[in-house]
């Protein structure tokens, strides 16, 4: 097992160049199936759920070649197989997106419920809608999700919420459909509209990704194509996060300044300085951070998957912050672990109260999720003393290189091997 060891109170400076975007990667990568030809992916980042994604792809038949550790060829014309195991399916949320892609390409799909990081229920009833609504029948049988259609046909389809998830798994599923779907209350992430783009780069006619009315004509073929995915809005502002916690002065390279906006904004009003170029951004911190209130929201709102990093940042404001989560039931549950290095925070309902402390101490804790591990290790960089950080195969899900790039902007961290009790007991 590993884990990670910070010596924090270091301040960051100099550059860091931002990966691929996990989210994007995750659905461009299952919709190469409904390519006709080869396609080439571009700035994919090198983290675990881009892995999996890959071996899922491998497994059911696709040709995958590396180019380099961000490009990929793969060839999708094998592909024969339109059933993705349990164990697989399982290991990652974004698994479902495999439902759309083979239904698209075979009309039948059979994957188990996704798995993913546990903040509450993760239910997928407006997948399953959307799909009926094209004309597959879904049914739940022993334990994995079966969808069969003679023929897809478009429909409008209205989400109850604007579910990044169900907006991309239908698109997959109406790409090759007959006729004209329309997407009411779509998701408009950036990640969404990446999809789009590269869909269409296939040969795909969709119109409005980035608005909330998506329009998808369907075609009879997709093309190959060559695509590179956008850079990762979350971890940029995870970066950002880091600087306004530690402290620095720091070039954010390769990103999309206007995805980072929500996220500027608020860091500005705790008291950073930021300055947008064409494809990069400057942030300098030299104050204490100023206590703020955020709220999370679809996009363009605060995202969800900055909202524990944020609020590491607010642990250590001069005065009182309410986090509010408006997205998920249960994304609070890191909290506990910052208070064991000294954060006052309190939750109550979909609310934290967050006390800003002077400092935070190093403590042994624990990751329970992806963006969880991403707010401790920005408690960790900006603590007194040592932090150890466990379950860090979460970090590694969504963050390239980390233990890289902070180290060369200046932070002490190190991946350290330690054996657990059931290693240690296979040896004794
Ligand atoms: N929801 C339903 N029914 C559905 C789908 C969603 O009730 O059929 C609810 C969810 O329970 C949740 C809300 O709608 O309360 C939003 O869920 P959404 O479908 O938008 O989330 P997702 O597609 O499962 C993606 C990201 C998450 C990110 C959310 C929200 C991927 C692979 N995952 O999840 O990213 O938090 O959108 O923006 O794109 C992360 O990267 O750390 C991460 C968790």
């Amino acid at each position: 097992m590993e884990k990670f060891i910070i010596q924090g109170g270091n301040k960051l400076n100099g550059t860091v160049h931002i990966s691929g975007a996990k989210n994007a990667a995750v659905a461009i990568l299952p919709a190469v199936i409904l390519s006709d030809g080869v396609c080439r992916i571009e700035n994919v980042p090198d983290i675990s759920d881009v892995a999996i994604t890959l071996k899922i792809l491998y497994e059911l038949g696709a040709q995958v070649r590396m180019i380099n550790s961000s490009t990929f060829e793969i060839d999708p014309t094998h592909v024969n197989s339109f059933v993705l195991s349990k164990d697989m399916s399982r290991k990652m949320r974004a698994s479902s997106y495999f439902i759309g892609a083979m239904l698209g390409r075979f009309g039948k799909a059979r994957v188990a419920p996704p798995g993913g990081c546990d903040f509450g229920v993760r239910p997928i009833d407006q997948h399953i809608k959307g799909f009926q609504s094209l004309g597959a029948r879904v049914v739940i049988d022993n334990g994995m999700v079966d969808a069969k259609a003679q023929q897809l046909v478009g429909a409008p389809i209205y989400l109850d919420m604007a579910s990044v998830g169900a907006t991309i798994n239908i698109m997959l599923a109406a790409v090759k459909a007959q006729g004209l779907t329309v997407i009411e209350n779509a998701a408009r992430e950036p990640h969404v509209v990446d999809l789009a783009n590269f869909l269409n780069s296939m040969g795909a006619d969709i119109m409005g990704a980035g608005t909330n009315v998506i329009k998808i004509r369907g075609v009879s073929r997709l093309n190959g194509t060559t695509y590179s995915i956008i850079p990762d809005q979350i971890e940029a502002g995870t970066y950002m996060a880091a600087v306004a916690a530690a402290g620095g002065d720091v070039i954010v390279e390769n990103v999309i300044p206007k995805h980072l906006e929500s996220i500027s904004l608020k860091l500005t009003e705790m008291g950073a300085q930021i300055e947008e170029y064409d494809e990069s951004l400057r942030i300098v911190m030299n104050v204490r951070p100023k206590a703020c209130n955020v709220k999370t929201m679809v996009h363009p709102g605060f995202p969800t998957d900055m909202q524990p990093q944020i609020t590491a940042v607010l642990s250590l404001a001069q005065g009182t912050s309410i986090v509010t989560e408006s997205v998920w039931d249960n994304r609070f549950r890191y909290t506990d672990q910052l208070n064991f290095m000294g954060s006052k925070i309190s939750i109550e309902g979909r609310a934290a109260i967050v006390t800003g402390v002077e400092k935070l101490v190093g403590a042994p804790v624990m990751a329970n999720d992806l963006r969880a591990g991403a707010a401790l290790i920005i408690a960790g960089l900006a603590a007194e003393g040592q932090t150890e950080i466990e379950s860090i195969q979460f970090i590694d899900r969504g963050y390239e290189n980390v233990v890289e790039k902070i180290t060369k902007l200046g932070g002490d961290i190190k991946r350290v091997i330690f054996p657990d009790v059931n290693e240690i007991k296979e040896a004794l």
